[in-house]
């Protein structure tokens, strides 16, 4: 299998496997120190990632971090990180948080440039789209970043597809970020054919479902205060248990393959299509490695089929809340 990929029609290659950096300082409760995070990113690059996934909205520590991880091999490394999303009033719903104009993008890069401490972002992703900024007007300011060199290529995630189509043709797009895996299969039917068809790669967040296709995450499981799977079905008994064929069929495949649930879960996703690039995050050295080395584990044809005929029997809990 390759290993690397090439996103969208740039010229930047990524290994096969990327790191999420999000859960260091967002989505699990606990903000990591700095100087484990920076070694443990170190180590990720020794093991083979250079494919680096950041934003501002998950606390400004995070792009910091991974700017001076990458210091001693910039050029080496690949940073993805975003914009769009100003507030942290997002998250709970504040539509007035995202903005996208060609003024306020102006200054959010420059922030980014100056946290991460580089002269460029290699892929700079909207990270939602701003209701009040039409997909040309964004587009135009990328080609124009793009001119600046300040960065190389953009992207877009949760970006409905017309907006895609649109703002694809008048600066190209070369990677869609959504949420996809075994339990989030939906863009297999919509973005997987766009990506196709603009030639654009599809990096997939939450390649892990949040830790649930690890299978180490039993019900019951206590969960630090801030941390989303407390609210998240998936993680809860009624989840685990409707989900147990799903699970019983990783842990199958782990056997036979002689790989964990999480590189199977990796696996699955690369062999798939020659255009997705799963990121998964772990604040674990261990991890780090065990989910890189999914790209050891062969899934032959047959049985990607015998996979997809499976899952096409079963009803799966995703990760709604
Ligand atoms: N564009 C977007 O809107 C968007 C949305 C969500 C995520 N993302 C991106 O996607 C990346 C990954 O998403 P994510 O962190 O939410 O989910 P994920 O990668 O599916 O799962 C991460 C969780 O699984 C655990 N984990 C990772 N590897 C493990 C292993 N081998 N065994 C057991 N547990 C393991 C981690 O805990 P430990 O740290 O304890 O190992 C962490 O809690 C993010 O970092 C972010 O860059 C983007």
């Amino acid at each position: 299998m390759d290993r690397f990929r090439t996103l969208g029609h740039s010229d930047i290659k990524v290994t096969a496997i990327g790191y999420g950096c999000m859960g260091q300082t967002h989505s699990y409760g606990v903000v990591e120190a700095e100087q484990d995070m920076i070694d443990l990113m170190r180590y990720a690059f020794e093991v083979g990632y250079t494919f680096f996934d950041t934003a501002p909205i998950y606390g400004e520590e995070n792009e910091i971090y991974l700017g001076k991880a990458v210091a001693p091999f910039r050029d080496q490394a690949v940073i993805a990180t975003k914009f769009g999303i100003v507030n942290e009033s997002f998250f709970s719903g504040d539509q007035e948080a995202l903005n996208s104009s060609r003024a306020s993008l102006l200054e959010q890069v420059d922030a980014s440039l100056k946290r991460l401490g580089t002269d460029h972002i290699d892929l700079y992703y909207q990270h939602r789209i701003d209701p009040k900024t039409e997909p040309e007007e964004v587009a135009e300011t990328m080609a124009e970043l793009i001119q600046a060199g300040k960065i190389r290529a953009w992207g877009v995630s949760f970006a409905p597809e017309e907006y895609i189509r649109r703002a694809h043709k008048v600066c190209p797009i070369s990677a869609v970020e959504n949420m996809y895996s075994f339990v989030a299969r939906k863009d297999e039917a919509t973005y997987f054919p766009l990506c196709e068809e603009l030639g654009i790669s599809y990096v997939s967040a939450c390649p892990l479902a949040k830790g649930y296709l690890t299978n180490r995450y039993p019900a019951g499981t206590k969960y630090r205060e801030g941390d989303w799977r407390a609210d998240i079905n998936l993680f809860k008994k009624e989840g685990i248990d409707q989900n147990r064929g799903l699970m019983d069929l990783i842990l199958a495949y782990a056997e036979k393959k002689n790989a964990t649930p999480a590189q199977i879960a990796l696996a699955w996703e690369i062999t798939k299509k020659p255009y997705l690039i799963p990121i998964p995050g772990t604040t674990k050295k261990a991890r780090v490695k065990e989910n890189f080395e999914a790209v050891n584990v062969e899934l032959t044809e047959q049985e990607m089929n015998e996979i997809e005929t499976a899952l096409a029997q079963m009803d799966i809990v995703g990760m709604h809340r």
